[in-house]
């Protein structure tokens, strides 16, 4: 019987082909040959159907045990394929993925290392609202209205800058802090008559095309005592023991250029240095830090503040470029970029 034989090859092929599949794609494959609905096993079931009745009595067990091998064979393979797929990519000496702990920003890690030195010479730490007035912004800082020192600050205005004083804008720079304490201090809602020092950290943002050193928002670092007798003397020794703790090394170079900030009288720029750099790398040479001096007459009476008896130093400074030079930072943009690719490289311990 012709059938018989078949069955028996077909018995034997499809043993061997699940034998040989290698995975659930070649088993999957030898099952679709042999079982599936165009499959061997089919086209011998229509063949037994036209056979005589009495070969149907022999081949009807022979055709049910063949199935059945098939299918037991179909089914070791299955089993066997998925135990191959569950153990090959297990390694047992393989270093299990490493976690790793977020980090600060480097911009945070300096903003509070200055913070701390601050407060080590008797600064409080503060900060003012981003969203300002006209009036603390510009006018109280000896700034007024159609004053050619606004156009240095370009900025993004909330209300229309005619509306006067009361104009809402993004603080142009953290100086608008100075002109609020100043108030508070001479209206007597501060301790009356009493010296002050402050420290301000904070965002400000400039309407600035950007470039390798310009960003549209960044942070200021402001600071501001008031007291009696002050002097450039001391406006200098608390940047040069700021900078040293910041770039953590006590050779420094600073250097004072007179400069116009309508706030300040004398006004200078500072320059910083790190000594033995490289003079071809472009941040290793002077590079501009902060605008300084002392505060303005003008300013402090703006506050209600008699310059008579009191003046005071104040300092602005770029934190993104004092990063910058502590870290050989060539670009603005890696600060506010979020790439955390380049920021942790600076990730502090
Ligand atoms: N506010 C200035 C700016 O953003 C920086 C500055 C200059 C601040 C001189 C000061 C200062 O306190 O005395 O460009």
């Amino acid at each position: 019987m012709a059938l018989a034989d078949d069955l028996d090859l077909a018995r034997a092929e499809a043993e061997a082909g699940f034998a040989a599949a290698a995975d659930a794609a070649a088993v999957e494959t030898v099952r679709i040959a042999f079982l599936g609905r165009q499959g061997r096993l089919k086209a011998l079931q229509d063949t037994f159907r036209s056979a005589p009745p009495e070969d149907k009595r022999v081949l009807g067990p022979k055709l049910n045990a063949s199935k059945a091998a098939i299918e037991a064979a179909l089914q070791a393979a299955q089993t066997r394929v998925s135990a191959v797929e569950i153990d090959a990519p297990i390694d047992l000496t393989e270093p299990k993925p490493r976690q790793r702990p977020g980090s600060l920003h480097p911009l945070s890690v300096l903003a509070h290392e200055i913070e701390d030195v601050f407060r080590s010479m008797g600064f409080a730490v503060i900060d003012g609202p981003h969203i300002e007035l006209d009036d603390y912004n510009f006018t109280r800082l000896n700034i007024p209205e159609n004053h050619p020192a606004r156009d240095a600050q370009d900025t993004f205005w909330l209300d229309h800058p005619q509306h006067g004083a009361n104009s809402r804008l993004l603080r142009t720079h953290t100086s608008s802090v100075q002109s609020r304490i100043y108030q508070l201090a001479g209206s007597g809602q501060l301790p009356k008559d009493q010296p002050f020092r402050y420290v301000v950290v904070g965002k400000v943002f400039r309407y600035e095309a950007i470039d390798a050193t310009h960003d549209n928002t960044f942070t200021q670092v402001e600071g501001f005592v008031v007291d009696r007798e002050i002097t450039v003397a001391h406006l200098v020794g608390a940047i040069r023991t700021m900078l040293g703790a910041a770039l953590k090394r006590d050779d420094v170079e600073v250097r004072l250029r007179p400069a116009f900030y309508p706030f300040v009288e004398p006004g200078f720029d500072v320059d910083v240095r790190a000594p033995g750099a490289d003079p071809s790398v472009r941040y290793h040479r002077w590079m501009e830090l902060m605008g300084c001096g002392l505060i303005h007459p003008d300013v402090l009476a703006a506050g209600g503040i008699d310059p008579t008896q009191w003046s005071g130093f104040a300092f602005g400074m770029g934190l993104e470029r004092l990063a910058m030079i502590r870290h050989g930072i060539a670009d603005i943009r890696v600060m506010n970029g979020a790439d955390l690719r380049s920021l942790r490289q600076f990730a502090a311990g």
